[in-house]
């Protein structure tokens, strides 16, 4: 499954054969392209990153670094190779062949889907593009520039199969997708934690381990797809998707092995003056992330995602490989409720609880991330954890939406959130502290004073490599 780079538009699913949808798509990418130009990453356009590019689909055409001029990249189209006599995993439809074309009856859910996920692609570019101006290091500018270009391609991949399947509604959400922007009022993003600003670095790492983590949890439902197209993209955008993650998980937990650091060697839990990150800050930042991300999974309980588990067109985390019968007419699940003032476990046909079962898979994942970082505290000497607040803590979407909670769960006046939240939120003052902190670093091997230096290069090549170069 090689990928053609000699097309204007560069794919491994035949374009050059489909000339109606060739056409389609080079009309669009002149838009596309102005898009980027317009509201992609600032400052960027007569840099030469040092970037990673796909020559195939398989492993080891991952392996192709090398310098690209910014805007000269090549966004393309890559599904993963079809698998033999693919069968439907779960709903109704289990165990029969998974489908090449949209059913008619489930074109408008399939479209929402689609549309769903392409809106957040475009909007992290949108939120990430002042960064460049502020990075810590040319190592870290590198990687926000992969993880933008990606999420650019990430786009593509759901025009593409707007484009190629859903005829002439395709093509106007394949427009509509640059029509919305992060944070317009107008025409904001669709869904909330993306159209939050992403203002600083600390943020950026935030926002790539806890909201890129979401989406890796969506693209894996929908590898599940009945809709093989939709199963194949979303199979190697998850394979681009684990390196974003990489950068956000790497990056808090070198912000605080820096701080750790400048806590031993000033002997404080202050370290503001020595220009590092306290740790309670780092929490709070935790905290709001985190609950935001949380949202993305929607309501505990829904039809939709019943529906669209039933149908076969969203599966669960991994659907293959957990042992039940795929069915879920007769099974429950455990979902947390209200009661009163008390948050207490229920229970919900686990059909209408599939999105709080995603959910708990994302919320394990964190965990597991937030105990590599306590670790790196540990390993210090330093007597902190930080946790996960409770999954009531700043709810706009769903059952907690309702009420105030502290981070331990508990329910709380508002009386006590209005006196309370800028020990569990960051504050105005802790965002101008980061904002304060914000200065970029430009020279090779040069690391800001906040972030300690990462385990290792991009690419086997050392730390002091130019990652960027500046035309
Ligand atoms: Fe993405
Ligand atoms: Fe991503």
């Amino acid at each position: 499954m090689s990928i053609d780079y000699t097309d204007r538009i560069p794919n491994n699913v035949d374009l050059a054969d489909d000339r109606r949808l060739q056409r389609a798509l080079e009309k669009w990418q002149p838009e596309y392209l102005r898009w980027w130009r317009e509201l992609g990453p600032e400052g960027s356009h007569d840099l030469e990153v040092y970037l990673r590019t796909a020559i195939s689909v398989e492993s080891k055409g991952w392996a192709n670094f090398g310098y690209v001029r910014m805007p000269d990249y090549r966004w393309g189209i890559f599904l993963a190779p079809p698998e033999d006599d693919r069968r439907i995993a779960f709903g109704q439809h289990k165990g029969e062949p998974v489908w090449q074309e949209v059913p008619g009856e489930y074109r408008a859910d399939l479209r929402r889907l689609i549309v769903t996920q392409g809106d957040t692609e475009p909007a992290s570019v949108e939120q990430q593009r002042h960064l460049g101006l502020t990075c810590p290091s040319l190592y870290d500018l590198r990687n926000l520039f992969q993880v933008n270009v990606e999420e650019g391609r990430h786009l593509w991949a759901m025009v593409y199969l707007l484009q190629a399947h859903f005829g002439r509604d395709g093509r106007e959400e394949a427009e509509a997708m640059l029509e919305r922007h992060s944070g317009d009022p107008d025409k904001p993003r669709i869904l909330g934690a993306f159209n939050e600003e992403t203002p600083d670095w600390l943020s950026f790492f935030m926002f790539t381990f806890f909201t890129d983590r979401d989406g890796k949890y969506q693209l894996a439902s929908l590898a599940e797809s009945a809709f093989d197209p939709l199963s194949r993209t979303c199979r190697f955008m998850l394979t681009e998707e684990a390196h974003h993650m990489f950068v956000g998980e790497t990056g808090v937990g070198r912000v605080v092995d820096r701080t750790c650091q400048l806590m031993r060697e000033h002997g404080t839990d202050d370290v503001r003056p020595h220009g590092g990150i306290d740790l309670l800050t780092l929490q709070r930042y935790i905290n709001f992330h985190y609950s935001v991300s949380l949202d993305l999974f929607g309501q505990e309980l829904s039809t939709n995602a019943a529906n669209y588990y039933t149908t076969g067109l969203k599966g669960r985390f991994q659907e293959t490989r957990i042992d039940d019968d795929h069915l879920l007419t007769e099974s429950r699940y455990t979902v947390a409720e209200l009661k009163g003032d008390a948050v207490v476990q229920g229970e919900a046909p686990a059909l209408t609880a599939i999105n709080e079962r995603l959910r708990d898979a994302y919320i394990d994942d964190c965990q597991r991330g937030v105990d590599r970082w306590n670790k790196v505290i540990a390993d210090a000497g330093i007597d902190f954890r930080f946790t996960l607040p409770h999954r009531a803590f700043h709810r706009r979407i769903g059952t907690f939406s309702e009420v105030k909670a502290d981070p331990d769960g508990r329910i709380v006046t508002e009386a006590e959130w209005d006196r309370r939240h800028h020990e569990w939120m960051p504050t105005p003052e802790d965002r101008a502290f980061i904002k304060s902190l914000m200065r970029p670093v430009t020279e090779p091997g040069k690391m800001a004073g906040w972030i300690a230096p990462p385990a290792r290069g991009i690419d086997g090549r050392p730390l002091d490599f130019e990652y960027v170069r500046f035309g």
